[in-house]
């Protein structure tokens, strides 16, 4: 049923982050306007941008009012957007959640799985919440993926924090003074952070070596110019939405044995291996470090989920038999300004979402998948966790959806009996036709008549079972097609003295002719884009 909130036109408030070394804020000036534009009003705690470089002046000039403490903004605000969840206000001791009106709505990264409280909490308030973390990882919510963009800013970081505490450089030199050789770096799960992590490595010109446990990912790696690194035991690292699945201790085992070998050899390792509601694997003994050389390095980015590596101190810069171990958990927010920007371009496009209308007006629409993903309380209801995404096949209307018929699902597809009758219908004109032809048409006729159906049943098979990502490929293949087509077409022209013939050779030639230049310019421009 298409449970809808609408009525007033609903404030948006933006408070100033107050948890420990949060710097990012949950809008922009450049988010505001848009947001305004969506029919909000927006208003802005004073400060709740300087962190990240945005000036209150910035925010006004948006059209932003500005409040001077967080408790007038609770005050006005229908719907808070945050980074971080609600938690206890260090100057006024008083719990956020508690702030927020009654029946108001609250968007950011809440965490329902390990914050069961929090759902309680704003229960009790009648608050609609929204968790930006629980948004369902499908291709229509990607430009709301906030998890996405700063797993991305977080796997840059992570190279950069290597950099700063590695005392070499990442790329090879020849100098003068002597030969210095890169640095080699492996990174352990190429999921969003890591692949970013790859990127960045090697753009600063390190020798890069991944390793994921889903061999999908391989071309990935290698695109990106890294080495993708392999154990020798064939097991399915995929699980459901694309994400890692927990594998067998045997294959863990090898997969250590690698590191071992690997942390002999690397200068650097970053980490960012990760399993959906589970704790971080440990894949980084104590004697790996040991085996690592003086002065390497080890970022950890699964530290905020007990780390990847059993020395890793969560939060902190720790070093351990001369190598050091990264386990910030904050690595977005040490780039505020442009995680701010992505994510309050993450919220703004889930907000445009809810307001369908942009009339400043929410509709929270529980039958829409992305909507009902991100929706953990609804009315004071704990909605959470979400019934598995409908497939986007489904012809079944949900139950209790009454719209009018224009606006409906398509019709029930055709039952199996009457699909194949309507095949046979087909089948009976096609013989009647052949029947036809046969029976009246000259013989001179029949031989091309012949040639012509091969011909379009040979093409029909060779084209037909073509995936659509090979269909530019085929345009070359056409080209010779249509090459013989206009030599076949110029004779006519050469020896026909029928107008009729030799106008439907000239269009032959013509067409035939577009295809084949057609043919060679996407052809060309497929190519160029494999070239650097
Ligand atoms: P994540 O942060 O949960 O995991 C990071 C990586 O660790 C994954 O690549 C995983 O395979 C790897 N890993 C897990 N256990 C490991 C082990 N024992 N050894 C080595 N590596 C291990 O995942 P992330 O980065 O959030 O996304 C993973 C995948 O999910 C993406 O590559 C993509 O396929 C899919 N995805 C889809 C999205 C969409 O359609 N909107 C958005 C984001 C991700």
């Amino acid at each position: 049923m298409g449970l809808c909130t609408r009525g007033w036109i609903v404030i948006l408030g933006i408070p100033r982050e107050i948890h420990e070394h949060e710097h990012r804020v949950a809008a922009t000036p450049k988010s505001v306007r848009k947001l305004i534009g969506l029919g909000h009003e927006v208003v802005v705690e004073c400060g709740a941008g300087a962190s990240a470089q945005f000036s209150d002046a910035a925010y006004k000039e948006a059209g932003a009012t500005i409040a001077e403490s967080p408790k007038d903004l609770y005050q006005v605000a229908d719907c808070v957007l945050k980074v971080r969840a609600p938690e206890i206000h260090p100057e006024y001791g008083v719990d956020e959640s508690q702030w927020l009106k009654q029946d108001s709505h609250l968007l950011g990264y809440l965490w329902p799985a390990q914050n069961p409280e929090l759902l309680e909490k704003l229960s009790a308030r009648g608050v609609t919440a929204f968790a930006i973390d629980s948004l369902p990882r499908i291709s229509r919510a990607q430009r709301m993926d906030a998890l996405s963009s700063m797993a991305n800013i977080a796997g840059y970081r992570a190279v950069v924090e290597a950099a700063q505490h590695f005392g070499r450089f990442f790329t090879g030199q020849v100098t003068a003074a002597g030969k210095v050789p890169p640095a080699k770096v492996l990174v352990i799960g190429a999921g969003v952070a890591g692949l970013a992590a790859v990127g960045a490595a090697r753009g600063m010109g390190a020798i890069v070596r991944a390793f994921d446990t889903r061999p999908e990912v391989r071309e990935q790696v290698e695109s990106m110019g890294a080495d993708f690194l392999e154990v020798e035991m064939e097991e399915e690292g995929a699980g459901a939405g694309g994400y890692a699945k927990e594998m067998s201790d045997e294959f863990i085992r090898k997969e250590m044995a690698l590191f071992l070998e690997q942390a002999a050899e690397v200068d650097i390792i970053i980490t960012t291996a990760l399993i959906p509601g589970k704790p971080a694997p440990k894949l980084i003994t104590e004697d790996m470090v040991k085996a690592m050389k003086p002065g390497s390095v080890i970022v950890d980015l699964a530290s905020e989920r007990g780390g990847n590596c059993e020395l890793t101190v969560p939060g902190e810069i720790a070093c351990k038999h001369q190598v050091t171990l990264i386990g910030y958990t904050d690595l977005p927010s040490r780039m505020a300004t442009v995680a701010s920007e992505l994510y309050a371009t993450n919220l703004l496009n889930l907000i445009t979402e809810l307001t369908p209308e942009k009339d400043g007006q929410f509709n929270v629409d529980m039958d829409d998948d992305v909507i009902r993903g991100v929706t953990v309380v609804h009315q004071g209801e704990i909605s959470w966790p979400p019934p598995k995404p409908k497939t986007p096949t489904s012809t079944q209307p949900p139950p209790g959806t009454e719209e009018p018929p224009s606006r409906q699902q398509p019709l029930a597809a055709p039952s199996p009996l009457f699909r194949s009758l309507r095949q046979i219908g087909w089948l009976l004109i096609a013989v009647g036709v052949l029947y036809g032809v046969g029976a009246h048409a000259p013989q001179s006729f029949l031989t091309h008549f012949t040639v012509f159906v091969l011909a379009c049943f040979i093409g029909w098979q060779v084209i037909w079972n073509v995936t659509p990502a090979l269909h530019t490929p085929l345009m070359s293949v056409t080209n010779a097609i249509s090459g013989i087509i206009v030599i076949g077409a110029i004779l006519h022209l050469a020896q026909s003295e029928s107008i009729i013939i030799g106008v439907a050779s000239f269009f032959a030639v013509l067409i035939a002719s577009i295809n084949v230049a057609g043919g060679f310019r996407v052809t060309h421009r497929m190519l160029n884009m494999f070239r650097k």
